[in-house]
């Protein structure tokens, strides 16, 4: 480790789903942060652009690192950033990546950045493997369209996680890296629920039924895709869909607890919470 201090906590993808409220829950801690983001955020940081690197990384000592998203080759661009990390002086960071993806090979962008991070010694990490985000059906693609969720995930379950949760288990590895440093959190809700129940919860929440369809994955790939989807992400949807549908997606753990000290979100404590989505 090099002897700079830095003072800030920067957080990237900060007006996203995670990082909106990771920065909030460091605020409120008193931890010094900057958000960054494209736009919208304390200050411009554009994976794209390496120019927007160093200011992105001045001064600071703490990341919460989104990857880029919706990509499938970042692991190159991701570890240019932690050499310039490094460089400066920064201690810690905490990566968000995804639910069991220690069984993807090493080739596999998401997973490459895990291994980068182990192999470094400046600087000290976590990893965070969420279960898909509750949120998802309240802020993102599997949100219900008229009145329906259209997902190719058949009868298979997922112990789907609230952002919150998320974001409380990063907060707390960023707030005390020493004693989070090489620590892994496997964030799920506290029970495993097929999309049908998942469906039934907000029904319940909004006080209108709201139904589950399964479909065609290829037809639901390209229907992503027409929306704006880039077209290399259809792999990635399909191994996501693909892993539920069979019977292998998350299963309830202990470690938003663990991690946090409070116990995970329910569904029905997210759908309650979050109807004023499904309510517009
Ligand atoms: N959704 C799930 O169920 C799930 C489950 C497990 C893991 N994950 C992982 O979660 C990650 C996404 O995190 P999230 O949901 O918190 O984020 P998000 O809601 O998808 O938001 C993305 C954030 O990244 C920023 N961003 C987008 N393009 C960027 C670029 N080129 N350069 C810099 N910033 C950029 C966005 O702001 P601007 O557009 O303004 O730049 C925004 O702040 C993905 O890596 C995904 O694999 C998701």
């Amino acid at each position: 480790m090099n002897d700079i201090t830095n003072n800030y906590t920067l957080v990237l993808g900060a007006t996203g789903k995670t990082g909106s409220r990771v920065a909030k829950k460091l605020i409120n801690q008193g931890i010094v942060v900057r958000t960054a983001a494209r736009s919208r955020a304390d200050i411009r940081f554009d994976w794209n652009d390496r120019s927007t690197f160093a200011s992105a990384l001045d001064n600071v000592s703490a990341i919460y690192l989104v990857p880029p998203v919706l990509r499938v080759d970042f692991a190159n661009i991701v570890t240019k950033f932690l050499d310039e990390a490094e460089r400066v002086g920064v201690r810690h960071v905490t990566y968000l990546s995804a639910y069991g993806i220690e069984h993807a090979p090493a080739e596999v962008a998401l997973r490459a950045v895990e291994l980068d991070l182990a192999s470094r010694t400046a600087l000290s990490h976590s990893v965070v493997r969420p279960a898909w985000f509750m949120q998802n059906f309240s802020e993102t693609f599997v949100k219900p369209v008229n009145d329906e969720i259209v997902v190719p995930c058949g009868m298979g379950a997922e112990a789907f996680v609230s952002a919150d949760d998320i974001a409380s288990v990063a907060a707390a590895t960023l707030s005390d890296p020493v004693r989070h440093a090489g620590s892994v959190y496997s964030p799920t809700g506290p029970k495993a629920l097929t999309f049908e129940e998942a469906a039934a919860d907000i029904s319940n929440a909004v006080g209108r039924r709201i139904s589950y369809r399964d479909i065609d994955r290829n037809a639901w790939i390209n229907a992503m895709i027409q929306a704006g989807v880039p077209a290399e992400y259809g792999e990635v949807l399909r191994t996501l869909t693909e892993t539920i549908a069979s019977g292998r997606g998350s299963r309830p753990n202990n470690d938003v607890l663990t991690a946090t000290d409070k116990p995970p979100t329910s569904f029905t404590e997210f759908a309650t919470k979050s109807a004023a989505a499904w309510r517009q």
